[in-house]
């Protein structure tokens, strides 16, 4: 499968530009497995890489153009990298311009490229194609132009040219992911520090099964950036009663439990949140490392019901398939995963539960909503790598 899509790429490729591509590079999309919502409080996260990427084949020009043709939209567009402008029309491809962007405004050295890109993780479903866009993107100009970039450095810039070129004020956990991700573990990063390490997933009988509920808001981005604004308003407040404190990471939860009830409702909320799903998250990698699957769903149940009456990023549709999902013998957890405001829902279930989770999912809910959604079986897989091409 993978060589067939690379052959009919690399023929795109051909037809397109006339000549050879001489890289192929791949970044996968992620699922979170718990911890929502810390990333930007400096928080704990616990994601894998999804066998599902973002593959671009590539090569250098002798000038300063980048031109882009997106297999999966039959589109193409192009830029020049002596002025990056925003694009209107083909807004896809200001991933890549706010990559070439950074890379440029931190001095590095590139010039133009042709692309062929094809996309295979799902889009506005909270899976992360952006960040598997933008890694691609800065790996290869880092291949093509040998820059000499490290791996924190290359998530740093990526976040940034989401930050700054496309406008969501995304945190650092998918750029993270997407880069560093290793098959069969999952990414334990502390998100202040940004140390990390591998955490092996293996919990003895069980897959995690992610179901998109095909819904999204169409403010998803601005209700995110919403709840970032909420919680530096929220450091605010606990800052009356802690002036130590430079996040919500430096939340306890016995501060929580002393001052809590003294804070404005929304701002407590939101808050406790953070401070539980920090807990939960050492909590699920303790029950990874005992193999407890029990213990592991149990975190991620929990973390749903704090998303939805806490943090409040739920939607019905999302509320609809983890309540249907728990009702399935053998699932032993469920939650949204991603930004929430529609997107996936991910399960951890008995892997001989999986056709009767399906069939009752598909029961309940396209009755109930008139859409039909769609599952993907995850897998923790490998981060973003590039090869020569030689054909
Ligand atoms: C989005 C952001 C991440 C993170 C999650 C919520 O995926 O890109 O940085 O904040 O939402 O956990």
């Amino acid at each position: 499968m993978v060589i067939t899509l690379n052959k009919q790429l690399i023929a795109s490729f051909k037809e397109t530009y006339g000549k050879k591509p001489f890289l192929i590079v791949k970044a996968p999309g992620r699922v979170n497995l718990i911890g929502e919502h810390t990333d930007y409080n400096e928080g704990f996260v616990l994601p894998i890489a999804i066998d599902r990427y973002t593959t671009m084949l590539v090569s250098r020009r002798g000038d300063k153009k980048v031109r882009l043709y997106d297999l999966k939209y039959k589109e193409s567009d192009e830029f020049d990298l002596n002025s990056i402008e925003h694009a209107e029309l083909h807004r896809w491809s200001n991933y890549q311009r706010g990559i070439a962007k950074v890379l440029i405004d931190e001095g590095y050295k590139i010039g133009g490229m042709d692309m062929v890109i094809c996309g295979e993780v799902p889009e506005s479903a909270g899976l992360s194609s952006s960040a598997s866009v933008e890694i691609a993107t800065i790996l290869s100009f880092k291949e093509l132009y040998r820059l000499h970039i490290e791996p924190l450095e290359i998530i740093k810039l990526a976040r940034r040219a989401e930050n700054e070129f496309v406008g969501v004020e995304c945190g650092i956990m998918d750029q993270f992911a997407s880069l560093l991700s290793r098959k069969e573990f999952a990414l334990f990063i502390d998100c202040r520090t940004l140390d990390y390490r591998y955490v092996r997933v293996s919990l003895p009988g069980c897959i995690f099964l992610v179901c998109n509920s095909m819904v999204q808001r169409e403010l998803a981005a601005s209700a995110y950036n919403e709840r970032r604004r909420e919680c530096r308003e929220a450091v605010e407040a606990v800052k009356k009663y802690l002036p130590h404190i430079e996040s919500l990471r430096d939340v306890t939860v016995k501060d929580i439990k002393k001052f809590g009830s003294y804070l404005p409702e929304e701002v407590r909320k939101r808050a406790e949140h953070v401070v539980y799903e920090n807990e939960r998250v050492k909590k699920a990698i303790e029950a990874l490392e005992h193999g407890d699957s029990e213990a592991f769903g149990d975190l991620m149940n929990q973390s749903h019901r704090s998303l939805k009456e806490l943090y409040e990023v739920s939607s019905e549709e999302l509320d609809l398939l983890v309540d249907t999902g728990k009702g399935v013998e053998g699932v032993l957890g469920a939650r949204l995963t991603g930004a929430g405001f529609g997107g996936c829902v991910l399960f951890c279930l008995k892997e001989s539960s999986i056709e009767q989770l399906k069939e009752r999912v598909l029961e309940v809910y396209p009755k109930k909503t008139g859409i039909t959604p769609q599952f993907y079986e995850v897998a923790p897989s490998k981060g973003a790598f590039s090869e020569e091409i030689f054909v």
